[in-house]
């Protein structure tokens, strides 16, 4: 069902945790499902200087976190901001059809976390 990578990212996380002087973290819910990724983050000057997640949820949505915090680390926030669920999933190698709303939770998380530390840190 899973390829080769995906069953890397989940077996092997990049990433996994949290951390503790985090500068904002996001929380989703995937409306599908019901499972829940958070991801947290540590900006300085506007980059991405770390990134790590929990995710409660499926191999999926493990294996598109991991990947996730792999691309978005080292990124400014505005290009952190473009990664898509479509970018998790073509560096994933693919996902079943069915396991696409996984990679959706990936993403929203992030965004999420964006969004909330843009909300704390606006001039
Ligand atoms: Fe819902 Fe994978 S089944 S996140």
């Amino acid at each position: 069902m899973y390829n080769e990578t995906v069953i890397d990212h989940f077996n092997n996380p990049r990433n996994v945790g949290e951390i503790a002087e985090k500068s904002a973290m996001g929380q989703v819910s995937s409306p599908v499902c019901g499972d829940t990724t958070f991801i947290y983050l540590d900006v300085e000057d506007g980059v991405i200087k770390d990134i790590k997640f929990k995710t409660f949820g499926c191999a999926a949505a493990i294996a598109s976190s991991s990947m996730l915090t792999t691309m978005a680390v080292g990124k400014t926030l505005d290009e952190a901001k473009q990664i898509s669920n479509d970018d998790i999933v073509k560096n994933l190698g693919g996902l079943p059809d069915v396991k696409i709303h996984c990679s959706v939770l990936a993403a929203d998380a992030l965004r999420e976390a964006i969004e909330n530390y843009e909300k704390e840190h606006q001039a």
